[in-house]
């Protein structure tokens, strides 16, 4: 009997990206990393028809994929017959992974875990702000009023509402957990128990129940179907007077007329990385409100924090040339629940 051959794979890899953010997602020491391990195409793909991508694709065991990648469908696929596995140096694999890939048997691989820790810190420090209604005592420092040390509430024993106990919710309550504040924690999320939402430091309530007593609530749900203005005009009025919400999943788990309505009376403060329509427009009556903070979907990796999505699909692909798991393996099954 032959003996198994321990030597590891050594795959020819496209790149199928934007050319422009080719060096900030492989600077030169992960490029380096890639070439070691692969025979990569020099060019970057970008439309799996050109005459140049052809040879390329008819030749690739691997894709390493990013933001731009156009669609893999059935017709890409046929250019690409010995393709085994795409590894996506960027989130979610929704626009760009077509069904015929799992169907194929190609291993799909996504570096959301790597894009979810600057999501997780930037939801922390949004919560900080909130809990001092940063945004409230900077319009009043305006209007030439400074705070007293009685006039915000502050973070201690506040409680955060935390909507999905996504890879990026779960980094939030552990960030929570850890804090010196005594925060409670309350998690909505239909897939998870009341007794795996206790191990995670968490009280599982129903979204209406979350409302009712969050100081702070924080989105972190994937856009599907279900969660669709998961808070809509009536869970808003839920939320006491004073309350904030933070959205860094999806524009459109938050009807934003409702939630402009309640912060244009002051009520309740936002915090939004994400809208709907993304991008706002600049007339939009949201980015005239003084209480509300809108940045422009920057809480995932950004400049010197993208080389982290190349690292880890690199890592994915020696993990891949040794034949072992992929860490972020993305089935198929798990679609209707994932980002
Ligand atoms: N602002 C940014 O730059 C940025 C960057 C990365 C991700 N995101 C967004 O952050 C969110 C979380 O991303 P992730 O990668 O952690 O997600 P994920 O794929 O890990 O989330 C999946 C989990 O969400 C939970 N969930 C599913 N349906 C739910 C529902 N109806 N109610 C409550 N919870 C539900 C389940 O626990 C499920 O396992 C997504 O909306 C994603 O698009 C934003």
């Amino acid at each position: 009997m032959a003996e198994p051959d321990p030597s590891p794979r050594r795959p020819r890899l496209v790149l199928a990206m934007r050319p422009d953010i080719l060096d900030l997602v492989l600077p030169a020491p992960v490029r380096a990393r890639l070439d070691a391990l692969a025979d990569v195409h020099p060019a970057p793909v970008t439309d799996w028809a050109a005459p140049d991508a052809a040879a390329p694709l008819a030749a690739a065991d691997v894709l390493l994929t990013g933001w731009g990648c156009p669609p893999l469908d059935a017709a890409a696929l046929d250019r690409a017959p010995r393709l085994a596995a795409v590894l996506h140096a960027a989130g979610t694999v929704k626009g760009h992974v077509r069904p015929e890939v799992w169907q194929r048997g190609i291993a799909v691989s996504s570096a959301a875990d790597a894009n979810a820790a600057p999501v997780v810190e930037f939801t922390l420090a949004t919560v900080w702000l909130a809990a001092r209604g940063a945004l409230g005592a900077s319009a009043a420092y305006a209007r030439g009023e400074l705070p007293t040390y009685r006039s915000r509430r502050g973070a201690d024993g506040a409680t955060i509402g935390v909507i999905g106990a996504s890879r990026i919710g779960r980094g939030v309550i552990d960030r929570l957990r850890a804090a010196p504040t005594g925060f409670r924690i309350l998690l909505a999320d239909p897939y998870v128990t009341a007794a795996e939402a206790a191990a995670l430091g968490a009280e599982h309530v129903d979204p209406d129940e979350l409302c009712r007593r969050s100081d702070i609530v924080t989105v972190h749900a994937p856009d599907l179907p279900e969660t669709h203005h998961l808070l809509d005009a009536r869970r808003l009025a839920l939320l006491p007077d004073g309350a904030a919400v933070i959205n860094t999943a999806r524009g459109r788990l938050v009807d934003t007329a409702a939630l402009t309505a309640e912060c244009a009376t002051g009520r309740l403060d936002a915090y939004l990385d994400v809208t709907d329509p993304e991008p706002l427009p600049p007339d939009h009556a949201l980015h005239r409100l003084r209480n509300v903070l809108l940045t422009p979907h920057i809480a995932g990796c950004q400049g010197t924090e993208v080389q982290r999505l190349g690292g880890y699909a690199v890592d994915e692909l020696e993990r891949w040339t040794l034949g072992e798991p992929l860490l972020g393996a993305v089935r198929a099954d798990d679609l209707a629940r994932i980002a």
